[in-house]
């Protein structure tokens, strides 16, 4: 635990904090209601729904008694139907075992409870030492301990996983998981926050830095770029395959495809046939789409039978037998694999 960094949250939510109805419970039922409503829906419009739902269903035996349809109609407006679902279909869990479920493994294995819900239900009603974690949470950690790690990766969730546990006030995790909640949703908010009145702002490292609009990071939020590919299998009378070497500075150096061309925008099959002219073109393969972390490729790939020319680049012409001995991107593995099929169909026909 991090006492200087937990305090001042704590400190700050003692003033700032909302008031808010479940705040005045550790009932499990109620908090879990609150929670589920919160999952999808800011909370002063769930406010008004919490209110109604938790005086028609006062406690789980009511929830479970009632008719599916009537608790769909009171999530009514809400959206995310699922969540109305699953707190009926938990209700009745409950019902048939007596009890809310009592720890943190029993309240995540309830229907519609993933781990950031587990961690709130349990922090607040239990007081049991589970940190949240969700967008405000990486938010403020990512700013105060100047943490460059992307938050939608799989490394970088260990790392805030990480960071949150063990700043987690386990005196009071559930004052302290409400009070970072709050503090990312009124304080430290996305965009440009009142840096100049916050109380954490001496200590932040983001702000020190010049860096809070930058943080937190997210891979995706890189532009993802758009590229069209038409990849031509051309065989020479011999049953050869032309194969080039993917050049330096781009993805995949090194690596062999078939013949191709680029372009920015989706390539049109009209315009394969002049660049081959008397061959016969096969369509193998259209708009296969593959995703690399920050392009998206679209893929044509064509048959070119009966090609006697001369292709430009510095390829080679290789046994279709050999294609296996080199080196390939994924995307052209998957394209052969769309060819297979139309060479054997092609050997076959030519034999009878
Ligand atoms: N968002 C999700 N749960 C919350 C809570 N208990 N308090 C404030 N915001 C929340």
């Amino acid at each position: 635990m991090n006492r200087e960094f937990a305090a001042a949250l704590e400190e700050w939510y003692g003033v700032n904090g909302r008031d808010l109805p479940w705040r005045h419970t550790r009932n499990p039922y109620l908090i879990w209601v609150s929670e589920i409503i919160l999952q999808q829906t800011r909370v002063a419009q769930g406010m008004d729904y919490y209110e109604r739902f938790v005086e028609r269903f006062p406690d789980f035996g009511r929830l479970a008694e009632a008719s599916e349809v009537e608790v769909m109609r009171m999530w009514q407006g809400l959206g995310y139907y699922s969540r109305a679902r699953h707190l009926h279909a938990a209700a009745r869990m409950m019902a048939a075992a007596g009890c809310f479920p009592a720890d943190y493994a029993g309240v995540k294995a309830l229907p519609g409870v993933g781990e950031y819900t587990a961690a709130a239900i349990c922090s607040i009603a239990y007081g049991l030492p589970h940190a949240v974690l969700d967008g405000n949470v990486f938010r403020v950690l990512a700013r105060y301990f100047l943490i460059d790690e992307p938050i939608d990766t799989t490394r970088g969730r260990k790392v805030f996983r990480a960071m949150a546990d063990e700043m987690l006030d386990t005196a009071a995790p559930g004052r302290y998981n409400q009070a970072i909640m709050d503090f990312g949703a009124l304080q430290c908010v996305p965009g440009v926050p009142d840096c100049l009145r916050c109380p954490l702002g001496t200590t932040c490292g983001a702000f020190r830095e010049g860096r809070v609009r930058e943080l937190p990071v997210k891979e995706r939020s890189v532009h993802v770029r758009d590229r069209y590919l038409a990849y031509f299998y051309v065989c020479d009378t011999n049953g050869r395959v032309y194969l080039r070497r993917r050049p330096r500075g781009d993805i995949w150096q090194g690596l062999y495809e078939l013949y191709g061309i680029e372009g920015d925008r989706p390539f049109c099959p009209d315009e394969a046939a002049p660049m081959f002219p008397g061959c016969r073109l096969t369509s193998c393969a259209s708009r296969f789409k593959h995703q690399l972390t920050h392009q998206t490729l679209y893929a044509d790939c064509y048959m070119v039978e009966g090609f006697a020319g001369e292709l430009p680049g510095n390829g080679e012409w290789v046994a279709a037998g050999d294609l296996p001995d080199y080196p390939m991107p994924r995307l052209m593995e998957r394209l052969l694999e769309a060819v297979g099929p139309k060479i054997r169909r092609y050997f076959f026909e030519s034999l009878i």
